[in-house]
């Protein structure tokens, strides 16, 4: 390895866990912000992973509830739901001229981000993967691809690149992209369908593709449309070819979340394309519908007209 690159992981979940462990085994300081519990487990049993592109195996790693050493990069793995609690573990003072890039899904952390942190250390990013935390410290990588997309329009572009270079060369399938409205919206305009039609179905995708066949191509010509708006080059054919080609049996996170009692992430990943569309005049009713039922049924507030994200405070 040619430099230890200090990397705090904030959430050790399905992602933080995976991307974490990647990071440790490669040789790198890694240290989990974590809420207490997470964080002696941790401490004391260290993290293993389970991966089909990694492989299988164990690291011991360092835990603590508040960041308290300067990283080259802090990496923001909590759901959107958890990001406001999880940001007080990370004080100004610890970052110091660290990068932080978050992998949650969604658009408008960004902007709540830059509010906090200087925007010349905040990088967009995107992970596509599936990983989930089966117990404290135990990550199962089930999809036999985990790509990081990373981009900023505030950060230097030598640092973004030192950032991906230090993560491939980890493992980790990191691409550097130019445009980060496309690289964000990308994301979302292929998982909003997805989520928002498989937990209103409580079906996975193979049987939503059929049975909500209508609402599944209208939801996704809407959030390409709303995609296209805010400055994204958003294709809703290639988009539903993308759908058609997922596994039979794949789960949306935001299913999994719901089926499991969890808080879902309506407002990152559904509100966010209703506020989009409003600001930018675009119809998306049937986008409307499944958010405000998927609402009502998680007993969530109404969607803010405006981003909670940039409520995010120092
Ligand atoms: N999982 C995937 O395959 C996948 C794929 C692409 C994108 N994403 C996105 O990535 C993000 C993370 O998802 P995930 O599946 O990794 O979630 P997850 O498995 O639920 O992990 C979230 C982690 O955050 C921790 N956390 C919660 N509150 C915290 C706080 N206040 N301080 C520190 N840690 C805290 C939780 O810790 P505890 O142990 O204390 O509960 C948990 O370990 C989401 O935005 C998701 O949509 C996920």
């Amino acid at each position: 390895m040619e430099q230890r690159y200090g990397v705090a992981i904030v959430g050790p979940g399905g992602i933080g866990g995976l991307v974490g462990g990647v990071l440790a085994r490669a040789g790198h300081p890694v240290t989990f912000v974590a809420r207490p519990e997470s964080a002696a487990r941790l401490n004391s049993d260290g993290l293993s992973v389970r991966s089909a592109v990694f492989g299988d195996f164990h690291v011991a790693v360092r835990a603590v509830t508040r960041l308290d050493e300067r990283v080259d990069v802090c990496v923001l793995t909590v759901k959107a739901t958890s990001l406001r609690q999880a940001l007080a573990g990370v004080p100004l003072s610890a970052l110091a001229d660290g990068l932080v890039l978050p992998l949650l899904n969604g658009v408008e952390h960004l902007a709540g981000l830059r509010d906090r942190f200087p925007p010349a250390q905040v990088v967009a990013g995107a992970i596509r993967v599936e990983s989930t935390r089966v117990g404290p410290g135990r990550i199962e990588h089930t999809s036999p691809f985990c790509r990081i997309d990373v981009g900023s329009e505030t950060a230097p572009r030598e640092r973004v690149e030192a950032l991906a270079a230090q993560l491939s060369r980890a493992g980790l399938d990191t691409r550097v992209r130019d445009d980060e409205a496309n690289l964000l919206w990308d994301k979302l305009a292929f998982l909003a369908p997805m989520a928002l039609l498989t937990t209103h179905d409580g079906a996975p995708a193979g049987v939503v593709r059929t049975r909500r066949r209508a609402d599944l191509e209208a939801v996704i010509g809407e959030v390409a449309a709303v995609a296209r708006s805010a400055g994204a080059q958003a294709d809703p054919v290639a988009i539903l070819a993308m759908v058609d080609a997922v596994p039979e049996g794949m789960k949306s996170s935001m299913q999994r979340d719901a089926e499991a009692g969890r808080p879902i992430e309506l407002d990152a990943i559904g509100g966010v394309v209703l506020r989009t569309a409003r600001r930018h005049g675009v119809e998306a009713p049937v986008t409307a519908r499944l958010v405000e039922d998927l609402r009502v049924r998680a007993d969530q507030p109404p969607i803010p007209q405006q981003s909670r994200a940039n409520r995010i405070e120092r």
